[in-house]
């Protein structure tokens, strides 16, 4: 696989005239379909699009949700009208295929796509994108992306709306627990193996699913972390760093890419031409389908850039938004448009193309009945048990998982005595599962409770406390419940709770408290100004740590939460996000040994909110804070201790690595050379263990600032206690250029740092020259 992402040339719009810049070496588009297919399909649709009526084409552009405001039966009756473009938000196959059996009644027999939100797992729910990235562990991703094609398929859809590749860099935001976190490397590489996982070659292939990348873009820089915020931001900034992913992804050959729901530097993504048009299609040469995101074009006009809907349809389909999700503005007035020629025939013309061509890909011309198959394949129970997979699961969520403190190595556990297990979240299904993990079962979900009882079993002793609700605030809990039921508050008085589990503490060993958020606070339509536990749970934790017994926090959670009373009062800290449905089983084989951690953060913690944003890859200032020398005029706070309480790549493990000096193959680097940076790392402890390498380089001196530190690759090791393995990294020109403000890319010559390590700040240094 390519270690690095390209993102080519970029037509920059600066006002007028159009300034297209050179750039870099163009990445290929990687297409699956061999050219004599792409002919065929091309005939294929030139002559479909010439039976179809304006209505049969404004039809094709309609992808439509399943719901109370439009209920199965409507759909079918548009579908046999031809009115019908795509399908979400319905995901069995009796329900799909009654569906789809209405295209034959239609006159054209165009059959719709069925897509779902299957963003870590469908029947078997994965940990959430933030955990997956915590494992560093490419297998692992792609061992998810692949589990949930193939349960998608199963389930006789034919599109993912996944990956997320959001670069995230404000834990206030709830959608970080959906992306991959702070990094523009480790984000593209997972986009890459994400869509590969989903796609296979070949979209249409058995066990396939197309893919559609989201949210382009930019959608993880709302400010201030509040939902669908303004974005603005400098060019520079936009394609180092937040733009690689969706082009990663566009590399790796997605079938789709939803547009993001927030503006970019005052015009909505929904809107902007220069977006959907010139870097998407020109310049990185992407060929397939684009969808709106949820209303998003009525949400035009609260953008204030559209006077009302039927503008708003005029824009985004000029823009280049083919099918329209959710509010049918295209079918209400891209007639009237056209009539009064605000749009063209070409402009509806394209966008059909494009349906049309994602649903030649997907194989649906070939077999409307893609991945449906007959009902004599249906399964008796969708719910069923056998149609998980839960082997994977559990190993995925087990790599997930980040140890983020342990004194004394009070972890692991051994599996005898008493051990105290409290807190609402430890006994908890529906929060193991994450957000969007709808098609995923509550009650097939392993809570650490009884992950932890089936690791015991009657060697030793587990006692259950709930302790605490996971938020008491009437007010929080009315809004999380506001669409979903998911908070179910146990009526005690909140001190007779925490009585209770301080009861059951002083009978134990060790106390395990499970705390965090509720699910619902990391997700869609959840940002929150204050990022730590809920004030209900930390009362828990005071009375736990006054009992003087070992405190081992396990945490639940889908944001970086700021841990400064945890880190000084517990003896260990373990990170472990939503897990899944083997949750559970994962976080017992972490606590009692049975896996040895290996995870790292892919997202710094910050100490306080206040510090946000607080991210690894960040530029120098004129006057950097230096922590050995302490000065009041730097860049700083002077109520805090500076810095991140765990940075970017940070993980601990139950045994110890050691990394020796960087060395290079060479001191300098020809322009069309490589350069090599080795380490020898060892395990110096007594059990065996991963660990992730991570190297890192700084442009010391350049036309525009560059960041201290930017990841460029990283290499998991497995090493048994003892043994000692030299990892190397390969440089080039090509992965040393930045774009500047005019979106000139270049490699500029003059020195470059060299960092390895285990994490973004403990690292060896060298340096060499490009020339
Ligand atoms: C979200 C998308 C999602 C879509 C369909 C929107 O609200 O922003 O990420 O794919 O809904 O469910």
């Amino acid at each position: 696989m390519k270690t690095h992402y390209v993102i080519g040339a970029v037509v920059l719009m600066l006002g007028s005239p159009l300034y297209a810049l050179a750039a870099e070496a163009q990445t290929p588009v990687s297409s699956a379909i061999p050219q004599t297919q792409i002919k065929q399909r091309d005939s294929f649709i030139a002559t479909l699009m010439k039976k179809m009526t304006l209505d049969d084409k404004i039809g094709q552009l309609n992808l439509v949700s399943v719901g109370p405001d439009n209920p199965k039966e409507k759909i079918m009756a548009d579908i046999r009208e031809d009115k019908v473009g795509g399908v979400f938000n319905t995901v069995t196959k009796p329900d799909i295929r009654r569906m789809q059996d209405q295209v034959q009644y239609s006159r054209l027999k165009i059959p719709p796509f069925y897509a779902y939100d299957v963003v870590h797992g469908q029947r078997t729910i994965f940990p959430i994108s933030l955990g997956l990235a915590s494992s560093w562990d490419m297998q692992a991703v792609a061992t998810s992306a692949r589990v949930s094609a193939e349960e998608t398929a199963a389930d006789g859809l034919n599109m993912t709306f996944s990956p997320m590749v959001d670069i995230t860099r404000d834990p206030r935001w709830g959608r970080v627990s959906e992306g991959f976190g702070e990094d523009t490397y480790l984000t593209s590489r997972l986009a890459y193996e994400m869509v590969k996982g989903y796609q296979g070659d070949d979209p249409s292939a058995p066990g396939n699913v197309m893919a559609n990348v989201k949210h382009y873009a930019l959608y993880g820089a709302v400010e201030g972390g509040r939902e669908y915020n303004t974005v603005d931001m400098s060019l520079s900034r936009m394609f180092n760093d937040y733009m690689p992913p969706y082009k990663a992804a566009v590399d790796a050959g997605v079938g789709g890419v939803m547009v993001a729901l927030n503006s970019v530097n005052g015009v909505p993504a929904t809107s902007n031409g220069w977006l959907l048009k010139d870097i998407l299609r020109d310049q990185w040469k992407f060929h397939g389908l684009t969808v709106s995101d949820h209303g998003a074009i009525g949400g035009l006009v609260k953008h204030g850039v559209a006077e009302d809907d039927r503008q708003a349809a005029a824009m985004a389909l000029k823009a280049g938004v083919d099918m329209d999700m959710a509010d049918n503005q295209y079918g209400q007035y891209l007639r009237g448009l056209l009539k009064d020629k605000l749009i063209s025939e070409q402009d509806i013309d394209r966008a059909v193309r494009d349906v049309l061509i994602a649903k030649w890909d997907m194989g649906l011309f070939a077999d409307p009945y893609r991945h449906l198959g007959p009902p004599s394949t249906d399964p008796v129970d969708t719910n069923a048990e056998s149609r998980l997979h839960r082997t994977e699961a559990r190993e995925v969520a087990r790599a997930s998982m980040v140890l983020l403190k342990n004194d004394n190595h009070v972890l692991p556990l051994q599996k005898k005595g008493t051990i105290a297990l409290i807190g609402a979240l430890a006994d908890s299904q529906r929060d193991m599962m994450g957000s969007w993990s709808a098609a995923g079962v509550s009650k097939q979900t392993i809570t650490v409770r009884k992950g932890m009882q089936d690791a015991i079993g009657d060697k030793a002793t587990l006692l259950y406390a709930r302790g605490s609700n996971i938020i008491d605030d009437p007010a929080i809990v009315t809004f999380l419940n506001s669409y979903e039921k998911q908070i179910q508050n146990d009526p005690r008085p909140a001190q007779e709770m925490i009585d209770e589990a301080v009861k059951t503490a002083e009978k134990a060993d060790v106390i395990v408290a499970v705390v965090g958020e509720a699910q619902g606070m990391a997700h869609e339509a959840s940002s929150r100004t204050d990022i730590s536990i809920p004030q209900s749970q930390k009362n828990l934790l005071k009375a736990l740590k006054a009992t003087g017994k070992p405190l081992v926090l396990v945490l639940m959670n889908g944001r970086p939460l700021t841990l400064p009373w945890e880190n000084d009062n517990a003896n260990a800290m373990l990170e472990t996000w939503f897990a899944g449905t083997e949750g559970g089983h994962a976080v017992a084989d972490v606590l009692f040994g049975d896996y040895n951690p290996s995870g790292k953060l892919p997202m710094t913690f910050p100490r306080a909110v206040g510090q946000i944003p607080l991210y690894n890859s960040v530029l120098n200032t004129g006057r950097p804070f230096n922590p050995q020398k302490p000065d009041k005029y730097t860049s700083r706070y002077f109520d805090i201790t500076n810095g991140p309480l765990f940075p970017f790549g940070y993980g601990l493990s139950y045994t110890d690595f050691s990394v020796s000096d960087v060395s290079l193959s060479s001191t300098t680097l020809a322009r069309n050379g490589a350069i090599t940076a080795s380490v020898r790392v060892k395990n110096t402890g007594k059990v065996a263990g991963a660990t992730v390498v991570q190297l890192y380089t700084q442009d010391v001196t350049a036309s525009i600032s560059r960041p201290v530190k930017e990841l460029k690759n990283f290499e998991k090791v497995y090493l048994q206690p003892g043994e000692e393995k030299q990892v190397s990294f390969t440089l080039r020109t090509a992965d040393l250029g930045f774009y500047d403000n005019q979106l000139k890319w270049a490699a500029e010559a003059g020195k470059f740092n060299v960092f390895i390590g285990l994490d973004s700040v403990n690292v060896k240094e060298n340096s060499f020259l490009l020339l």
